[in-house]
């Protein structure tokens, strides 16, 4: 069958990309764009390591398919950076330690990021609920809480 022709941006840059009826989203940035940030965890919603924004919506992107993308707005850890700088949850991932393997660190950071974007001042708990469904198997989830709050109260300072 013919491939499915989609116009869309990543990160702010115009895209287009040829797909199949069938494919994911993540599919789609992984094996058409290069973008290997989004990471396949379960590939079924449930571990959120494939989080990305979509059209301002924080998705799993396995559970989207890349026609879906058409005509939309995509954001994905590739576009988390300012060139070299990184961005300040970036910045407190490391300071913290909040990462081991690193394959749930892009669906963490982009999630939190849509965290703070609404809300800078989280407690512990709205923190831990909003990150429920991101699963990590190995750093634990105490440093990631932690490098959250931290980058929140450096936001509430104007840092
Ligand atoms: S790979 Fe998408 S939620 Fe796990
Ligand atoms: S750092 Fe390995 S799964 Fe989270």
């Amino acid at each position: 069958m013919a491939k499915h022709h989609v116009s869309t941006t990543v990160n702010g840059d115009a895209v287009e990309f040829l797909c199949e009826t069938e494919q994911t989203l993540l599919d789609c940035l992984r094996d058409e764009l290069d973008l290997t940030g989004a990471k396949e965890g379960c590939s079924s919603g449930d571990c959120g390591a494939c989080s990305v924004m979509l059209d301002g919506r924080l998705v799993c992107s396995c559970l989207v398919l890349g026609v879906e993308a058409n005509g939309k707005k995509v954001e994905t850890i590739e576009g988390m950076a300012s060139g070299e700088k990184l961005h300040p949850l970036q910045q407190k991932f490391l300071e913290h330690a909040a990462l081991q393997c690193g394959i749930c660190t892009p669906g963490f950071l982009i999630a939190a990021k849509a965290l703070l974007e609404k809300n800078n001042n989280p407690t512990e708990t709205e923190v831990r609920y909003w990150l429920a469904g991101n699963l990590c198997r190995c750093t634990g989830y105490d440093k990631i809480i932690r490098a959250v709050m931290d980058t929140a109260e450096d936001m509430r300072k104007g840092a």
